[in-house]
């Protein structure tokens, strides 16, 4: 990562702590640009929310390393704010996430949350989704079966070597496909029999992309065509 993705990283996660409401309990994601935001709340605020509920075991112990309460979604009636990064952001705000191979539980999260505050450097805005492989959670047994059915998409589908999930199961990065309507094929890789979840946030996108760009950070919404 450059020094300057890094700043830019930095400046984001700054911008998102204006979004953390008062003494309440949160849902924060996973990856580079979050673990800046974590650090920044736990080094600035850390007694600003009373908890926090984290998409991967990663985060949740980051945020403990910082005093800050973490507990199970199963225990929490609202979430108002949901903070995490993405792989890929188009003017819609649908995404493509996954990198880092917790998306099923951020999906939950993102689910579960009254807004989803996305937090990016500017290299992460694209026209259209699908030039960083969409990664994709597979029960194990499923994996070859999954892997066909998104060669039949025009995909080419790679079992990413060596990892298992937080909740056991396989990851398949899937390249090369074009996505000209990510909420439709969000709904066909749902349908596939074997898939736990799929990387792309277009059903339930983002509300608002806190964006890094050299000039400072831009607050975008999702663009609508009326
Ligand atoms: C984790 O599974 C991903 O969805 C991340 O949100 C995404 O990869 C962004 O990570 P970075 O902030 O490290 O780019």
């Amino acid at each position: 990562m450059s020094k300057i993705q890094n700043q830019l990283k930095l400046a984001v996660a700054k911008a998102a702590l204006a979004y953390v409401p008062d003494q309440e309990i949160i849902g924060i994601g996973t990856g580079s640009t979050v673990n800046c935001f974590i650090d920044l709340l736990g080094d600035q605020q850390a007694g600003k929310i009373r908890a926090a509920v984290a998409s991967s075991i990663a985060s949740a112990d980051r945020l403990r390393h910082w005093g800050i309460e973490v507990i199970d979604l199963n225990s929490v009636d609202k979430l108002p704010v949901y903070i995490d990064g993405a792989d890929e952001i188009n003017c819609q705000l649908h995404m493509i996430k996954g990198g880092g191979g917790a998306l099923t539980r951020e999906k939950i999260l993102a689910a579960a949350s009254t807004d989803f505050v996305c937090i990016a450097d500017s290299s992460k805005l694209v026209e259209h989704l699908g030039t960083f492989p969409l990664p994709i959670e597979v029960i194990p047994m499923a994996c070859n079966y999954v892997a066909r059915k998104m060669a039949s998409f025009g995909g080419k589908p790679i079992v990413r070597e060596g990892k298992i999930t937080d909740n056991g199961n396989v990851i398949i990065d899937v390249h090369n496909l074009v996505i000209t309507d990510p909420v439709s094929l969000e709904t066909e890789i749902n349908q596939i029999a074997g898939v736990v979840s799929c990387g792309l946030f277009a059903h339930r996108g983002a509300d608002v992309l806190l964006l890094g760009c050299n000039s400072g950070v831009k607050t975008l919404l999702p663009y609508s065509h009326s």
